[in-house]
């Protein structure tokens, strides 16, 4: 189909105005354009980190002398005709803008050449408009080439991260492709040193074990669905893999996208296994007739709307629910577990307890200063909470948040005391893979870790050696300390701050070390933690903001029994 330019009517509605703001965005356009060209083989070139050049060659479909031409003017597309099109999109690309806006901000040569014979062509566009045009010999596709990313926009520039941080969001970007894409050869090659190769496949879950941290890949669990509206599949992951930032792949027809309704039905079937603050990590593929989604409503197409976006939540949601149920992975009954997770407010019920409780917002209030009888009895009920009786009523005690905040409190009072804190060598160093994009961002923080007393190498491929750790650290599973600071490094947006660093890891420390939900305590141990949590500061609520204790006074008590 020829490229032409779109009607106006079809331009106003289109949801554009693209900013090329990282090279990865112009990266995303020149692989998407590939794609939908339907070529099996992309190799992306890029030199310091696409900033200097990008170039992306596929062997696609190509384009006719006359197509190259116009290509790279505004509106100008081969996807799509009418404003009807519009609700029918089946290609990555369809506003006719990617091109020229890249063309806009650099230098850019387009070679291309159809299957159907004849010579290939090269343009090289300047400003906005070819500069030369002549023949050349390539093999059948097309291969642009992006010079001088911004040069006509320096400001642009200087607002961009390290180059470090701009390779890992290419990175990033790739494996995203390169899992919904597992029949297209995808390679990398970064300054010369090819760092990603993945050869065709027709199983997806060799590219899932390319791309994905080991860990990760092992706990995967696959699930599935059809229904009349769509299909799905993919797989979520055992809960122990959650993390606090979004470990998230989804794809809606082939298109990366993020989606906070179907991040939320996936979490919310996961209920009461996970921490409250920790998002499961998911692969999930949803396919749908095109005319059930809307793509037209971002910029750069990273979300979508659902037409009916409520069937969606709830297929989701119960998909999620059987396969956590065949994996043995719910610990409630169905129903206890819906009432958890549906009923978070207390709106649903028409109850006497729920119109108190409807009343006051915040009904349990906990207090700094709770003052606990000290003759009262101390219970411990369902090797969960701890409950006792206090001057105003009752208090309820969550044993695990206290047990976290106790320790929180005593580890940072022991860091806070040195700047960079002292290493313990390792008798023997540990070996621990990471995923390209993790091993990017290690490289890219290594000045964190040091602070924080680690010692870590490059071994070689993905692989890092562990020389040494901070010695609060001693007899901890330390690497997966690690992971948890990466998490937290690429999730800020801001300059990483080593005491906000810090505290995110004594958290978890606090968090691995403390009593657990589920375990007995003797009477010694329960008063004990109790008599600790009263003399720690801060300790309404545990390091991740989860309340600590709730007291519940006696006029609250004596309504609900409508006394
Ligand atoms: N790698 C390629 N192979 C073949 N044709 C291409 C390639 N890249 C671009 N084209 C042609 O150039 C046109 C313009 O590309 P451009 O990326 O600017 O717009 P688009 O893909 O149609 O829409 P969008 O702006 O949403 O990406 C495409 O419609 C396509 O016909
Ligand atoms: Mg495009």
């Amino acid at each position: 189909m020829s490229i032409h330019t779109l009607p106006t009517e079809v331009i106003s509605q289109i949801a554009a105005g693209e900013v090329i703001e990282r090279p990865v965005y112009a990266v995303k356009e020149l692989i998407e354009n590939a794609i939908d060209a339907k070529a099996d083989t992309i190799t992306i070139v890029l030199e310091e980190s696409g900033l200097k050049r990008i170039t992306v060659i596929d062997n696609g479909e190509g384009m006719t002398p006359a197509d190259l031409q116009v290509c790279f003017m505004p509106h100008t597309t081969s996807k799509i005709h009418s404003i009807e099109n519009l609700h029918q999109i089946n290609t990555l690309g369809f506003r006719g803008e990617a091109l020229a806006s890249i063309a806009a901000i650099s230098n850019m040569t387009i070679k291309s050449r159809t299957h159907k014979g004849g010579d290939g062509v090269i343009i090289e566009i300047k400003s906005g408009e070819i500069h030369k045009k002549a023949p050349t010999g390539i093999p059948p596709g097309t291969q642009i080439t992006v010079n001088n990313l911004f040069y006509t926009t320096p400001a642009r520039k200087k607002f961009l991260k390290s180059a470090r941080t701009e390779f890992r969001h290419c990175i990033e970007l790739l494996t995203k492709y390169a899992l919904a894409y597992p029949s297209i050869r995808f390679s990398l090659t970064h300054n010369g040193k090819q760092t990603m190769d993945l050869p065709q496949t027709t199983d997806q879950t060799e590219r899932l074990r390319a791309l994905l941290n080991p860990n990760l890949y092992e706990a995967l669990l696959p699930f599935n669905l059809q229904n009349e509206y769509f299909s799905l599949n993919g797989f979520i992951t055992k809960p122990q893999t959650a993390t606090y930032s979004q470990k998230q792949y989804l794809f809606v027809n082939n298109r990366a996208v993020s989606d906070k309704q179907i991040s939320q039905a996936i979490k919310d079937a996961y209920g009461t296994l996970l921490d409250p603050l920790a998002h499961p990590s998911f692969v999930l593929f949803l396919t749908l007739q095109p005319d059930f989604i809307d793509i037209n409503i971002h910029p750069r197409k990273e979300e979508i709307r659902f037409i009916n976006s409520r069937i969606v939540y709830e297929s989701i949601y119960n998909a999620v629910t059987q396969a956590l149920e065949e994996n043995n992975l719910v610990f409630h009954t169905k129903d206890f577990n819906q009432q958890l997770t549906q009923s978070p407010r207390f709106g649903h019920t028409d109850s006497f307890a729920a119109q108190v409780l409807k009343e006051n917002s915040l009904p349990w209030q906990s207090r700094n200063i709770t003052t606990i009888l000290p003759s009262s009895d101390l219970q411990q009920i369902h090797n969960l909470y701890l409950i006792t009786q206090t001057k105003y009523g009752m208090l309820l005690i969550d044993q695990h948040a206290a047990h976290e905040r106790i320790l929180y409190e005593e580890l940072f009072q022991e860091f806070k005391k040195q700047k960079r804190q002292p290493s313990y060598q390792l008798p023997q160093s540990l070996i621990f893979e990471l995923s390209l994009s993790e091993g990017e961002l290690l490289q890219e923080n290594t000045q964190i870790f040091q602070q924080l007393g680690f010692e870590i190498e490059y071994f070689k491929d993905n692989t890092f050696l562990l020389t040494a750790i901070p010695v609060l650290f001693k007899d901890r599973n330390n690497i997966a300390i690690i992971m948890e600071i990466l998490q937290d490094v690429s999730q800020d947006k801001q300059p990483k701050e080593i005491d906000k660093t810090s505290r995110k890891m004594i958290a978890y420390l606090a968090c691995r070390s403390a009593i657990k939900a589920g375990e007995k305590l003797s009477k010694k141990q329960a008063r004990e933690l109790l008599k600790k949590l009263e003399q720690t500061p801060n300790n309404t609520t545990c390091p991740h903001a989860r309340p600590t204790k709730i007291e519940i006074e006696l006029p609250k008590l004596n309504r609900l029994f409508r006394r």
